[in-house]
């Protein structure tokens, strides 16, 4: 299906468990995938400089603002990919129906678990428990909303140290120790002031995702 003006993703998937803080504020937009380390990430960011250098300004710009497409088939169950939209990192999971049973009865623990607050609008077809589509693919930008550290995965639930004893699963932000769990809304009485961002989505089809467009237009 030929898609003008959506470019296809830059992309790391990894098992949802290792995953690289962003530094807080303004770093290069690309510091976040090169974090990554990994070597797949560090070929992806070879490949997209490479790129970058060949295309004029003018289709660097409009790229840079470009949807971008989303090969879900690689993304194994519990696992996370991690594709640049906009400079931001936004994480794609495939949640488990364990995560998935995670999201229940917890709301009276959440600062806002109908996604109604402002600070990054969720849309409508978000709003909902599991803030998506598709309750199995998770979509959040993977920027914290208090000062914009890059939280890190914690998807094993259970007693921990640093999370309590029912921690359900989901994710911390190690700059100033916001959580969230695994739908990326933020729990009560931390720093951050809103849920992760859900951007724009739709699919194309099972295994295709546009991220930073849906049926009412581009974000
Ligand atoms: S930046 Fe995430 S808690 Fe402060």
């Amino acid at each position: 299906m030929a898609h003008d003006n959506i470019k296809n993703s830059d992309s790391v998937v990894n098992s949802g468990e290792s995953f690289v803080q962003r530094p807080p504020s303004e770093s290069t937009r690309r510091t976040w995938l090169i974090a990554c380390g990994a070597t797949g990430g560090l070929a992806a960011v070879s490949t997209a400089v490479s790129f970058a250098v060949s295309m004029s300004p003018s289709e660097r710009a409009r790229s840079a603002g470009a949807p971008v497409e989303v090969d879900l088939s690689d993304i194994p169950p519990g696992g996370l990919k991690t594709v640049e939209w906009r400079g931001k990192p936004v994480w794609v999971i495939r949640r488990t129906p364990e995560m998935l049973e995670s999201l229940k009865d917890i709301d009276s623990k959440l600062a806002d678990p109908n996604s109604d607050r402002k600070q990054y609008p969720t849309p409508d077809y978000a709003k909902n428990q599991h803030r998506s589509i598709k309750p199995e693919i998770s979509v959040v930008v993977g920027i914290c909303s208090h000062l914009g550290c890059s939280p890190i995965s914690k998807f094993v639930s259970g007693p921990s140290a640093n999370l309590g004893d029912e921690w359900p699963g989901g994710f911390l932000c190690p700059c100033h120790g916001s959580t969230f769990d695994i739908a990326g809304r933020v729990f009560a009485n931390k720093p951050a002031p809103d849920n992760l961002e859900v951007p724009r989505h739709m699919y194309l089809s099972d295994t295709k995702l546009i991220i930073g467009k849906d049926k009412n237009g581009e974000a």
